[in-house]
């Protein structure tokens, strides 16, 4: 079956918009109509006017997509497609938490589920943590669930925060060998990473920023080869992007299981019967809705 080509004649039959993010296989990146980080693709899942939205991604992705817009239908290709980090802080801990630190604010990656959301005051992407947590400077907070990310922005602004324990399998294994291998490999490359890696990385690296900012990255710099730190999925539009230079994965370990469970037959099959569509009860949505709307606002000031 040519699946391009059906899921072009279904996406407009149903009046659908497919979304993915840059770690999703490079063929799903190039049947989409947006394709973006997380926080881009979250703005366009706000906007969007279609009913149907198939979100090529994992599920707090699509997840939060349904809390922006709780009155569209929004479809996961792949039910289990998870984030194994979104599961490292759950309700019933974060709830007993915000009972012993009554006066904390909590600051939730976006990496997380709708229910944490809920119990946070406001959310953050890679692309704004930076922005909307300096705003948020001199109270006590809380960071779940990356502490990779939550250390990163406290050693950065100098923060009472608490940080939880998570982390992003792919980006945590990153360690000091590997980089200085690659680093003596190509001695004229720039090392770049996503913050999801550990502080010692991030420290001897080049760049550090959210997966679109290394793409815009590689884009500006005058250097003409890069050591990408992040997961495998950005080098396709990095190569699109700029045919010229040459990217280097650190190591191939830095590919998301999950991310890659989405092919284009789950593409297909997800437009053609409408199934693993992604719900959230209401009261959880109002409450998630919030965190999200308050990231915007912090973001855009
Ligand atoms: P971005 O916010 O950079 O899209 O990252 C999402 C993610 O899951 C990184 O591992
Ligand atoms: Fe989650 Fe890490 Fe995969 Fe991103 S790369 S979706 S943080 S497991």
């Amino acid at each position: 079956m040519d699946y391009i080509k059906e899921i072009e004649r279904l996406k407009k039959e149903k009046n659908a918009v497919i979304l993915a993010h840059y770690y999703q296989h490079p063929e799903v990146q190039d049947i989409a109509d947006y394709l973006g980080d997380s926080l881009a693709l979250s703005r366009i899942a706000a906007k969007t006017d279609k009913e149907l939205i198939v979100f090529c991604g994992v599920h707090f992705m699509a997840e939060t997509a349904k809390i922006l817009s709780p009155s569209k239908k929004v479809l996961l290709p792949v039910k289990n497609a998870g984030c194994p980090m979104a599961e490292m802080v759950n309700e019933t801990k974060l709830k007993l938490y915000k009972e012993e630190h009554p006066d904390v604010k909590v600051i939730c990656y976006v990496n997380s589920t709708a229910r944490v959301k809920a119990l946070s005051d406001v959310c953050v992407t890679s692309s704004n943590a930076e922005k909307v947590i300096s705003q948020y400077k001199g109270q006590k907070l809380l960071y779940v669930p990356d502490k990779n990310l939550g250390t990163y922005l406290k050693d950065k602004f100098d923060l009472d925060m608490d940080v939880w324990k998570g982390f992003c399998c792919v980006h945590n294994d990153v360690n000091k060998e590997q980089v200085i291998e690659a680093k003596n490999k190509y001695p004229n490359a720039e090392f770049i990473v996503h913050p999801e890696c550990q502080l010692e990385i991030v420290k001897i690296s080049d760049f550090v920023g959210s997966t679109k900012s290394l793409l815009e990255y590689v884009q500006k710099s005058d250097c003409e080869e890069f050591i990408i730190g992040t997961e495998k999925g950005i080098i396709h539009q990095m190569k699109l992007a700029c045919p010229n230079k040459k990217f280097y994965l650190l190591t191939e370990n830095l590919a998301c299981y999950d991310m890659k469970l989405t092919h284009l037959e789950d593409v297909y099959n997800a437009l053609l019967n409408e199934e693993s569509e992604i719900t959230v009860e209401e009261h959880i949505q109002i409450n998630a809705l919030k965190a999200l709307e308050n990231m915007f606002y912090y973001t855009d000031r």
